[in-house]
């Protein structure tokens, strides 16, 4: 049998926070969001963290009811290639929603971010949520072609980033021969949605393309995951529905004859965390008396470092999460999980102490994708 890998561990870089108050707190810049320093200095810090990747969330419309975060924000792959600059190890994962984009444009901005970082690219490809449709001029479609357009999205998406083979370009001066046109290969699909001849004009990177997740929750999501995806990202109210959710994952996967070993379940987390009990909960209270008109409730990872370990711990072990999203709701969020949790975790070998590639693929431990024609 494999050996189980490593828990791997991700942070979402949500600015002011995912919740109504964060940005009250005396800690939080209040333009968190779009502040570039901010987002450096988190970067940084996650990859101290041996975080595997960054993770951002996102939104495809917005109205004056929602979060602080969602109405001033930046768009993902532009900020994480400025990231990229400042980081060498962590991975770069963007949301982009597969129902309003273009795959052409999304295959290319991934794949651009995924040579620029060096490899380190990862796109979260959600449906998202029907309202966008108005903003991206798609109200001819309905709810009902979201997940028929997002099948067709990603084959077009993998596609383009099979245009050229590993060695297409050879680029030799003396011989004046700068690629093999052998080696690149047009699309020409054709759908009911897209349609797109390629080829794309960028060559493979050094993870091969960039890691997929998807995020979503009903059976049309599970089967094109289990096809094209390399993660998802999953709701987990409890740990019951995450081991049914991978239980029912496994069986899709693997009829798709692909091995379970290599699809991370992915589940999100925003521990509150102290030295002890009664620091978590002091945190947690001074959340709650910044905005006395808005309650959150209380993680369900919470409390003393040695309390938040076992938890995440029990979950791995359960076969619930094999890639912890983590998502800061106290502004010392990250720096409690990295300075109290990572050490316990990496003490008990369940968490890494240094990154093992400096590619996104290689420290999640997923294979190397083939180029369709390679094979
Ligand atoms: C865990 C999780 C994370 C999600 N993250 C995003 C997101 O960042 N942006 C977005 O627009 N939609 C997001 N979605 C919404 C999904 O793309 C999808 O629209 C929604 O789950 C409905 O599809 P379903 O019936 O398959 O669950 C997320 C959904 C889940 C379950």
């Amino acid at each position: 049998m494999k050996e189980k890998k490593q828990l791997k561990i991700a942070g979402t870089i949500d600015g002011v926070g995912w919740n109504y108050m964060g940005w009250f707190h005396p800690d939080m810049p209040a333009n968190a969001s779009e502040s570039i320093d901010y987002y450096v200095e988190k970067a940084k810090r996650l990859e101290e963290g041996k975080f595997d990747t960054i993770f951002l969330t996102d939104v495809s419309h917005i109205g004056p009811g929602m979060i602080p975060h969602y109405l001033s924000m930046f768009e993902g792959v532009s900020i994480l290639s400025a990231l990229s600059m400042v980081t060498h190890s962590i991975g770069l994962t963007a949301t982009i929603a597969t129902s309003y984009a273009d795959p052409f444009t999304v295959a290319r901005q991934m794949a651009s971010l995924d040579k620029i970082s060096n490899g380190r690219a990862g796109w979260n490809a959600v449906t998202s949520n029907p309202g966008g449709l108005a903003n991206y001029s798609r109200t001819h479609l309905s709810k009902a072609d979201l997940y028929p357009m997002k099948k067709e999205f990603l084959e077009i998406v993998e596609g383009l980033w099979d245009s050229y083979e590993d060695d297409a370009f050879i680029r030799d001066k003396k011989s004046g021969v700068f690629f093999d046109p052998k080696k690149m290969h047009a699309l020409n699909y054709r759908g009911n949605y897209f349609s797109v001849d390629g080829p794309l004009n960028i060559s493979q990177s050094r993870q091969g393309r960039p890691v997929i997740f998807q995020a979503g929750t009903s059976s049309d999501f599970m089967n094109i995951a289990s096809k094209h995806a390399d993660g998802v990202f999953l709701p987990a109210d409890n740990l019951e529905d995450a081991k049914a959710f991978s239980q029912e994952l496994k069986r899709r996967v693997e009829l798709e004859g692909r091995s379970f070993d290599d699809f991370l379940l992915t589940i999100s987390h925003n521990p509150i965390v102290g030295r002890t009990e009664r620091e978590a909960e002091e945190k947690f209270q001074e959340l709650q008396a910044l905005m006395p008109i808005y309650r959150i409730p209380k993680p369900k990872i919470f409390g003393s470092a040695e309390k938040v370990a076992d938890q995440i711990q029990h979950w791995y072990e359960a076969g619930a999460m094999d890639l912890l999203l983590l998502r800061q709701e106290h502004p010392s969020g990250f720096d409690d999980f990295i300075d109290l949790v990572v050490p316990i975790l990496q003490e008990r070998g369940i968490f890494r102490k240094e990154y093992e590639s400096n590619t996104l693929r290689g420290n999640l431990g997923l294979p190397y994708p083939e180029n369709r024609f390679s094979i």
